[in-house]
């Protein structure tokens, strides 16, 4: 059966350990040498669209990259034809969708006619494992180990959120989320995460989830495609900034994560992102080592 990576625990926690493994590999294996991997985009990127790219090349293959506008998820072709044709050229498919079932209804199709070909969240409305991979791999390179470090989320328990709290399940790690009303983790998402082996607790005050942690993790308060609600949004976030006072409450030397885009004054304070306990420029390098980790251990287990 061939694997896909839709979500983070589509991995077992043996198999995340073994995709970062792979991540600090210098010299990978040419896997995809002669061929090629497509990136379908329905929503901007620049992290994921480099950090794939390039992860593509140094395993010896072609990426290429397609807008919406391009192939037109719904409107030109469905998502089983997209996810198809792509397959008659490609070792691999990315995509990054704004509804997460597209995602699905490209692995049942491809499933369904025997290719071997994975397909990888670039992120969708619900997740975005890639990220996650590298948040993991920070993290361990950072504190020297997960299990039992404790992770604080300010903000938003959106896509980011719920994939880095499943990756952090898998890994053993204590999470802490502040959200405002509204806008919190469901108590599915919740009990995913303790089932996966994750000690979690939901709180409404950022100082809550922030009191001595190792690290501080946020993401922007409205996310591609929110834009109509970002009013709305950014008054109902007030007082979730991720700012020195804040992060005055956090262990001592806690880091400071944001998958980025950023904006500052909003959910991170420029003081904080730019300070000396961010580690987001290191966070993003490791986009690329993760991406070609992941793509390395799919390449291998899908052939
Ligand atoms: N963090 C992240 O996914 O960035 P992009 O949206 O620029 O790819
Ligand atoms: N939550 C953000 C993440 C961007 C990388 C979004 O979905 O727009």
């Amino acid at each position: 059966m061939t694997r896909h990576l839709l979500e983070i625990d589509d991995l077992s926690s043996d198999e995340v350990a073994t995709v970062l493994d792979l991540a600090r590999e210098q010299r990978p294996r040419p896997v995809l040498a002669g061929r090629g991997m497509a990136l379908v985009f329905e929503k901007p990127s620049n992290r994921t669209r480099n950090a794939t790219e390039i992860a593509v090349v140094q395993l010896g293959g072609h990426p290429i990259s397609i807008r919406d506008d391009e192939v037109g998820f719904g409107t030109r072709e469905t998502a089983e034809d997209i996810a198809r044709t792509l397959a008659c050229y490609h070792a691999v498919i990315g995509a990054r969708v704004r509804d997460h079932t597209d995602l699905e209804r490209m692995t049942g199709a491809l499933d369904a006619a025997g290719l071997s070909v994975p397909v990888v969240n670039l992120l969708s409305d619900r997740a975005h494992p890639c990220q996650a991979l590298a948040d993991l791999l920070t993290m361990e390179e950072l504190f020297g180990g997960l299990r039992g470090r404790t992770l604080a989320w300010v903000g938003d328990a959106n896509n980011v959120c719920r994939s880095l709290l499943l990756g952090g399940g898998l890994a053993g790690m204590r999470m802490r989320v502040a959200s405002p009303s509204g806008f919190g983790l469901s108590a599915a998402d919740a009990d995913r995460v303790v089932s996966l082996g994750g000690d979690l607790e939901l709180v409404d005050r950022p100082e809550l989830a922030v009191e001595g942690a190792d690290a501080v993790h946020t993401d922007v308060w409205v996310s591609m495609g929110q834009e109509a609600d970002a009013a709305a949004r950014r008054r109902a976030f007030e007082g979730f900034t991720v700012d020195e006072a804040l992060m005055a409450r956090a262990a001592p030397k806690a880091f400071v994560l944001h998958c980025l885009p950023a904006h500052r004054g909003e959910e991170i304070a420029a003081s904080v992102v730019d300070g000396p306990q961010s580690a987001v420029w290191r966070q993003a390098e490791n986009r690329l080592h993760a991406a070609r980790g992941l793509l390395l251990w799919l390449v291998e287990a899908a052939s």
